[in-house]
């Protein structure tokens, strides 16, 4: 305990000094002024010890300067003995004075900590409510909040964990005062021994451990190899589940000020909120990209029954006319009849072929993305680049890309006027991002059923679109599709 005892050497030495002062002070006026009227100058060490170092300092202060008052100004000098009942009024009211003024200095002195106390913590849960009004990367608000619980509870560590299934904690994000060693980020450890981690689980309550000195177990070798001395941490609650759990520590001999644990309520409560949201949000991303891999695969059984069932039928009828046009004589009455139902079978033959296509075209399973919009390009006529690369990706994702490409370049045919077109593609930062631009007449809005189908399909699987169609500057639509993680 040696800061205590340094402090308090201090402020003896301090009072010491300003109490000589103030006597030197008054010892210089007493020539013009009666002495016994400038006793109320010993105010002036007085106060700025109370709020310097609070009343255990102040009240002591006071009666020394009573006495050295008494002892060199007021008759009979150089005694320590008052002498007469003026004299004990005059010590009597200063006293009196001194110690109501250190009592109400050192009230609004705590009442203006707690105050700043407060705005801080207003100030540093306004910052974490706007990152999570923000929706920002659940990474950067943990090491947000455990930054802002870390410089608030005036820890000189704080680390945020989770709860993993089997039964251990990740350390998820880390703080620490300065450039001092950190502690470990993405390490699991057992739930064994001492440990902030271990009481709240236990407990689903705040915590504190006020000396890690004797404890055993992973996270307090840990702490002790960092020079923690003691921690207190809050649980983060999500739904009715401990989801994780906030820790701050100190290097210090003197643990933290009860209730400092309480104070991390209010933290805890908002990261448990953005956590719901992130996880409502991946829950609802899963659900629509459910249901468009569903719908997706009964395309792709629709256009198989069509390729195997109606159109195997008509190729078959295709055949047979042709053999019926081969037997039958051309100046045959039903011959005329044959020729125009074969026409109309191979018109029939093409139609199937391209609702069949419409649907989900069989080289974009078979061939991938690539081969999916050969067979688009192939279709119109301005000339198209193509750079998209053969690798095959998820099924769902080269659906999903091929009707954006199939829509894009439609509109290029009907609206834009175009001279060219060009179609890229790129696998890059865990995202496929596809563009199709045209140098036609611009003017696109999402204002027809094509491109805000488009933007529905994009959204419901994470992705995004976005159109810049300016008049006159040509149309890029292009599309982000997030791909799945491994
Ligand atoms: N490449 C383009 N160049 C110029 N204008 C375009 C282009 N693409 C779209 N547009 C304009 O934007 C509008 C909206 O396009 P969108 O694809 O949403 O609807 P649509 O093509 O009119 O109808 P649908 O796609 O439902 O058949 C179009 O009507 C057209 O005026
Ligand atoms: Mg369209």
């Amino acid at each position: 305990m040696a800061t205590p005892i340094r402090r308090r050497l201090k402020a003896g030495l301090v009072s010491a000094a300003l109490i000589a002062a103030v006597s030197a002070v008054i010892a210089l006026l007493q020539t013009g002024v009666p002495a016994s009227g400038l006793g109320v100058l010993y105010l002036l060490a007085v106060v700025p010890l109370a709020l310097a170092y609070g009343l255990a300092t102040a009240v002591p202060a006071s009666l020394v300067s009573m006495a050295v008052f008494d002892y060199f100004f007021l008759a009979p000098r150089e005694s320590i003995d008052p002498g007469n009942s003026d004299n004990w009024i005059i010590l009597a009211a200063f006293l009196a004075a001194a110690l109501t003024v250190c009592v109400l200095a050192e009230r609004s002195k705590r009442e203006a900590r707690l105050s700043a106390r407060l705005a801080d913590e207003q100030a540093a849960l306004r910052r974490v409510a706007t990152l999570v009004a923000r929706a920002v990367p659940s990474q950067e608000l943990f090491e947000a909040v455990t930054r802002e619980i870390g410089v608030l509870c005036g820890a000189d560590m704080a680390r945020l964990e989770r709860y993993e299934p089997d039964g251990t904690v990740t350390a998820v994000a880390a703080w620490t005062r300065g450039d001092a060693a950190r502690l470990a980020v993405g390490r699991r450890f057992a739930l064994e021994g001492a440990s902030i981690a271990q009481q709240v689980r236990e407990t689903g309550q705040p915590a504190r451990i006020d000396s890690f000195a004797d404890a055993h177990g992973p996270i307090a070798r840990e702490a002790r190899s960092v020079g923690i001395r003691s921690s207190i941490g809050g649980p983060i609650v999500v739904g009715r589940r401990v989801w994780g759990v906030i820790a701050a520590s100190t290097w210090s001999d003197d643990p933290f000020p009860p209730g400092t644990e309480a104070r991390i309520g209010e933290f805890t409560e908002l990261i448990a909120t953005a956590i719901s949201n992130a996880q409502a949000n991946a829950e609802l991303v899963a659900s629509r990209t459910r249901i468009l891999a569903t719908a997706d695969d009964a395309r792709r059984r629709v256009a198989r029954d069509l390729h195997d069932g109606a159109q195997q039928r008509i190729v078959q009828t295709i055949i047979m006319l042709k053999l019926a046009q081969r037997d039958l004589p051309a100046d045959h009455p039903a011959a005329a009849l044959v020729d125009d139902a074969l026409a109309q079978a191979e018109e029939s033959n093409a139609d199937l072929r391209e609702l069949a296509h419409g649907v989900l075209p069989s080289v974009l399973t078979h061939g991938g993305l690539r081969a999916g919009v050969d067979s688009l390009v192939s279709r119109v006529s301005i000339p198209v680049d193509v750079a998209v690369p053969d690798e095959r990706l998820p099924a769902g994702i080269e659906a999903s890309a091929y009707f954006v490409v199939a829509e894009a370049l439609t509109n290029v045919v009907k609206h834009a006027q175009a001279g060219h077109a060009e179609i890229t593609a790129r696998v890059e930062a865990g995202a496929l991002r596809l563009g199709v631009r045209d140098d036609g007449i611009g003017g696109a809005e999402h204002a027809g059923t094509g491109l805000i189908g488009l933007g529905d399909r994009l959204s419901a699987i994470g992705g995004e679109l976005s159109v810049h169609s300016p008049p006159g500057g040509g149309t890029t639509v292009e599309a982000t599709f997030p791909l799945p993680a491994d």
